[in-house]
């Protein structure tokens, strides 16, 4: 990678120095510009150096920019950071987007919905995002928390709000050492622990100063917290792909998008075998707004999907597998070469892990996250580390391909309701028994969304 940078600054240089020169050449009177005559009526008029200056330092822009973004296409890891409103809504007369996302919020049926904020493992952020030093201001599981990385270079995650006077650590608060230090007035905290080891007004620091410190680690390129309704400490763990930590496969891109739905609509979609051949059939190519994705126009492409789901067995109940082939056929033909094996790996209600395996396009991994922010607004992240020897471009198109194919389903979670008896036939028979796995994340004190308003009073 450092590599290919540097060759391309030198073409960028070499740009510049040609289009440098050209301009000096003009000036030094020469007749001709890129091997033409000027023409007799420019000279005459005055004009014959500007013109041929003109176009030198256009030239020059254009090549440079046509560079720039050849390096992104080809190089640059691929970051899709999508808004709240910017997928899975249609505008329509007249009103914005924004406006509509709006309006479907307001309005939605929620439905008789299960718990919100399932016990498990969820991401934060991805850690290239958090240099030693840096603190951020995060909202998930509907709290604030404060995510900053110490000297030593270990992120830590604690309640934002100060239990002083309650400032917000992560706005304005900076990192010393492995504490955190308040903008207000100044209190550290400890990120191992939460304790407060100075006052800096104070003779004494009281044992009670304390802020909440949410067990947390990094693994896979993602800093992670563990979430429990009652505090009861991990039973599981993330577990670690060797191949990143060696640094065999390195990070290509991500993409994030935030859902307006309840959590478990996102991972049930696994176990839903059915909307595959429906809603995932269209090529990429017919886009993801769901009016036009069976557009004649492109039905000569197609997907074509084999997928089974099953739950893991003893010790690994917390997890759940989706075994999928796939297939693309261009007018009727198969590709046999672009057949797909992907193991998507659920593990705890808020992590999964694609794993793709090709004899010819390589192997790699996309971390699939989704971390509930609000009730019914979640974060769902795709982060892939590709071998690095396989060409950029191919993990960077099939994360686009992958985020073609998620946002039609964005399209169906944004604006559906929850039904908890939905009306299921015989083949459907994998949903229930994901809603049965699900369940296990579920405990006596999960929180509920109070206040739902899904039937007028009259
Ligand atoms: S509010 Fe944080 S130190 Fe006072
Ligand atoms: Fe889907």
């Amino acid at each position: 990678m450092e590599r290919c940078s540097g060759f391309v600054k030198v073409i960028a240089v070499m740009a510049i120095s040609l289009a440098i020169g050209l301009v000096l050449d003009v000036r030094d009177t020469s007749d001709m510009f890129i091997g033409f005559p000027y023409p007799e009526l420019w000279r005459k008029a005055g004009l014959a150096g500007a013109p041929a200056r003109a176009a030198a330092c256009i030239l020059a822009g254009v090549s440079l920019l046509a560079l720039g973004w050849l390096y992104r296409l080809i190089f640059a890891p691929l970051e899709l950071l999508r808004t709240a409103d910017e997928v899975g809504y249609i505008a329509e007369d007249g009103r914005s987007r924004a406006q509509v996302a709006n309006e479907v919020r307001r309005r939605r049926k929620t439905g008789e919905l299960p718990p919100v904020y399932p016990n498990g493992w969820y991401r934060v952020l991805d850690s290239h995002t958090l240099e030693r030093g840096d603190v951020k201001n995060v909202t998930l599981l509907g709290e604030q928390v404060a995510v900053f990385r110490s000297e030593d270079g270990t992120a830590y995650v604690v309640d934002a709000y100060c239990p002083h006077l309650g400032a917000n650590l992560a706005v304005g608060g900076r990192v010393v050492g492995g504490c955190i230090e308040c903008p207000f007035h100044g209190w550290q905290f400890r990120g191992k622990d939460g304790k407060c080891v100075k006052i800096p007004y104070a003779d004494k620091v009281p044992e009670f100063a304390k802020v909440r410190c949410w067990p947390s680690r990094e693994v896979n390129g993602l800093v992670l917290v563990w979430f429990h309704c009652d505090g009861a400490e991990p039973s599981w763990t993330v577990p670690e792909q060797v191949e990143i930590t060696r640094g065999e496969w390195v990070y290509r891109g991500r993409t994030e998008h935030f859902i307006n739905a309840h959590i478990e609509e996102i991972p049930e979609n696994a176990a839903d075998i059915a909307h595959l051949a429906h809603l995932h059939t269209p090529g990429i190519v017919s886009g993801v707004d769901l009016r036009y994705t069976n557009s004649k126009t492109w039905e000569f492409v197609r997907h074509d999907w084999k997928v089974d789901w099953k739950p893991e067995p003893e010790p690994n109940l917390h997890c759940s597998e989706m075994l999928v082939k796939h297939a693309l056929t261009v007018f009727g033909r198969r590709w046999p070469l672009l057949d797909l094996d992907v193991v998507a790996r659920q593990v705890g209600p808020g992590l999964v892990f694609l794993l793709f395996d090709h004899s010819f396009l390589g192997r790699g991994l996309i971390m699939h996250c989704v971390t509930p922010v609000e009730p019914l607004l979640q974060c769902v992240s795709h982060t892939i580390f590709y071998q690095n020897s396989i060409p950029p471009l191919v993990p960077k198109f099939i994360l686009r391909a992958e985020c073609i194919q998620f946002e039609r389903d964005v399209m169906i979670w944004n604006n559906k309701t929850y039904i908890s008896r939905p009306m299921l036939v015989k083949e459907d028979s994998s949903i229930q028994r994901h809603r049965r796995w699900f369940s296990q994340f579920y405990s006596e004190n999960s929180p509920r969304l109070r206040y739902q308003h899904d039937s007028l009073d009259w």
